[in-house]
């Protein structure tokens, strides 16, 4: 069986595993749990440190052996049946050397208990199904303010073409931090659909409004030929993300609200995306730019439960020898709108556009002369809804 089918006909009693298998690629060794919690109950009964610490390492050296094939194991049934505890052999390894490592009766035995523990249970937060239990494992999940993204992760049949499109990674990460699966997710510029087909790909549902009746169909087109193994639903709805009647495309869903809002909104006239004056490309000004935005955020803000998260992708601008920062303008607009407190700004690297690649040299010749810095960064505002 091919693990992401196992996957899905394991979601009900396995989610984590699933939380771990399209992102994490290391290799993994499938234990059989009970089996697992036999032995180390076993070793916790032993009387004294030595003998735990004997019982310990015969259990370093077998898995050390041969990681894939030890006396935990995991058969083709206990795959499917949710009591395979998934895990890379060298965090199991670490874990076990830290049990052997400790030179207290008490300690180790702790150490034990939680190995069983996080091998036993699951215990996940209010907005992610993060495994707080196996929380060293996420290692695959960022927690820190700056990303430095090397490169557009190249899984899922991402329209790589579409300018001024974001890296999947970004609503990837967006989506395992603050969405469980089955839950919705609402992206007011869809554009190529890069949120849809990572919606399908972690199991999660998605809504993605989009105003370019082209860009709208193309996507549509392409989320369609990604794989669903989750059978989630994700639309494209070709519209105005600041006159859309939210309540009545939550009502058609049979849903009350949506649990996470991607906005990725033209940088002002950075790009032009449409001859369509309802296009925020096509604002008239910074300012009408800004009301704009603001607009799209009263909307769509009653759509989100009290608590969740909506995320703002945005860079800034340079115009007429001056330095716009567009992205902490709208930060503070949506501020002002009352729904919101802000939870972090992540600094993220610039991929070169397509259209600036060509002329770096002359754009390089140019920030020495104008006494300015080249744009390399663009930033992920992330608000909490209050
Ligand atoms: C920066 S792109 C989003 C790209 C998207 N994240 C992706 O990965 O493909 C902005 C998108 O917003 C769309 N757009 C502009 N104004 C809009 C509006 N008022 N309502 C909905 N979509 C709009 C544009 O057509 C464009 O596709």
């Amino acid at each position: 069986m091919k693990f992401i089918d196992m996957v899905a006909c394991n979601m009900e009693n396995n989610y984590e595993v699933l939380e771990f298998s399209f992102t994490d690629e290391s290799v993994k060794i499938c234990l059989d749990k009970d089996k697992l919690a036999d032995t180390i109950d076993y070793i916790i009964s032993r009387a004294n440190l030595n003998d735990i610490r004997d019982e310990v390492q015969k259990l370093l050296s077998t898995i050390r052996e041969d990681p894939l094939n030890n006396p935990w194991t995991a058969d083709t049934s206990i795959l499917t049946n949710g009591k395979c505890y998934r895990i890379d052999p060298e965090v199991f390894i670490g874990n076990l050397q830290q049990i052997f490592d400790t030179f207290s009766l008490d300690r180790t035995r702790y150490y034990l208990k939680r190995l069983k523990k996080s091998t036993l249970k699951i215990k996940t937060g209010k907005v992610n199904d993060i495994n707080l239990n196996r929380w060293k494992e996420y290692n695959h999940v960022n927690t820190d303010s700056l990303w430095i993204e090397k490169k557009r992760s190249r899984a899922g049949n991402h329209m790589a073409s579409y300018w001024g499109n974001f890296i999947p990674q970004i609503p990837q990460q967006m989506m395992l931090r603050f969405t469980k699966q089955r839950e919705y997710v609402l992206d007011t510029f869809s554009g190529s659909g890069t949120t849809m087909i990572e919606c399908r790909r972690l199991g999660r549902n998605g809504v993605g409004i989009e105003l370019n009746p082209e860009a709208a169909k193309n996507s549509r087109f392409v989320v369609e030929s990604q794989e669903n193994p989750f059978d989630v639903k994700t639309d494209v709805i070709e519209a105005n993300s600041a006159t859309i009647d939210y309540k009545k495309v939550l009502d058609e869903r049979g849903i009350k609200k949506v649990q996470l809002i991607v906005m990725h909104p033209p940088y002002y006239d950075i790009i032009k995306f449409s001859e369509n004056g309802e296009d925020l490309s096509n604002a008239a000004s910074v300012d009408d730019f800004l009301d704009r935005m603001d607009m799209i955020v009263r909307n769509s803000a009653p759509a989100l439960e009290n608590g969740r998260y909506m995320c703002l992708v945005i860079g800034d601008k340079y115009t007429g020898g001056e330095w716009i920062p567009l992205g902490f303008y709208a930060m503070q607009r949506i501020l002002s709108s009352g729904f919101y407190k802000l939870k972090s700004i992540v600094v993220k690297n610039f991929q070169e556009t397509k259209g600036k690649r060509n002329q770096k040299e002359l754009w390089r010749y140019r920030a020495l002369v104008g006494g300015f810095y080249l744009f390399k960064h663009e930033y992920i505002f992330l608000f909490q809804k209050e």
